[in-house]
């Protein structure tokens, strides 16, 4: 067994070093060579992994939506519970991935922790999505609208952004508070995990991946965000902006 020869020859250097000969053992080429064949691997560091995360419950996914149906929800809500589990998933793994065998072009340690991003990423932007499903649409109201409208002039003109935004995405759109300036904006992503901006807060999200749309309107993407609009609730999104804003 591997662990039975490290063991040997651990013992073998150490009951040499002891009596003077250790470069006999080490400086000898053939000998250098079988010691790399039979190197064994590192111990992974690692880092303690988190505790597991759970899929939320979220009222919309059983809500009567106008425009987006029932099967549209739930095929997507088991979609971020996939989300969920690889999150646990990856961060299990990476508490026993060998840092000391990082490499950019192919290493266990980049691909988990990129993918980590998509996940981790389908997990909050879900949250944000299916959270503020459910409501009536129509205007915000109080200091959203108030918001809304200093930062891009008005709420058509809001609207107007977000959905060609939106049609311009291949996975998300944000309607994000940025703490460093203090404004709204409606930040483009292609995937779950692309492109974050540091410090913006998304206090809406709204889903163009087809999955989100592709039962009820097949390519029609743009009924798809006039029905995604009609389901807002407007309190949640203030509520998001208010806790973004503290
Ligand atoms: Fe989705």
């Amino acid at each position: 067994m591997a662990i039975h020869r490290v063991s040997r020859r651990n013992f073998l250097k150490t009951s040499a070093l002891s009596v003077g000969a250790a470069s006999l053992l080490t400086e000898h080429p053939l000998r250098a060579a079988a010691d790399q064949t039979t190197a064994p691997a590192a111990q992974p560091a690692g880092l303690p992994a988190p505790p597991p995360i759970t899929a939320k419950t979220f009222a919309s996914i059983s809500a009567t939506l106008d425009g987006i149906s029932k099967a549209t929800m739930e095929a997507h809500y088991r979609l971020y519970q996939g989300y969920v589990n690889k999150t646990n998933e990856i961060r299990q793994k990476l508490a026993t991935a060998d840092p000391t065998k990082g490499n950019q072009t192919y290493s266990d340690i980049r691909e988990l922790k990129v993918e980590l991003t998509f996940a981790v990423g389908g997990v909050k932007n879900h949250e944000t999505y299916f959270g503020h499903l459910g409501g009536k649409g129509g205007k915000p109201a109080g200091a959203l609208l108030t918001a809304i409208e200093k930062h891009f002039g008005s709420y058509d003109a809001w609207a107007a952004d977000l959905k060609g935004t939106g049609l311009a995405a291949r996975g998300w759109v944000w309607l994000a508070y940025d703490r460093d300036d203090g404004r709204l904006y409606n930040y483009l992503g292609d995937a779950q995990n692309t492109f974050p901006v540091w410090n913006a807060v998304p206090v809406l999200a709204l889903d163009t991946y087809e999955h989100a749309y592709y039962l009820d309107y097949q390519t029609d993407r743009g009924k798809y965000i006039d029905a995604f609009m009609r389901n807002i609730d407007w309190g949640v999104v203030a509520a998001n902006l208010e806790k973004a804003m503290k």
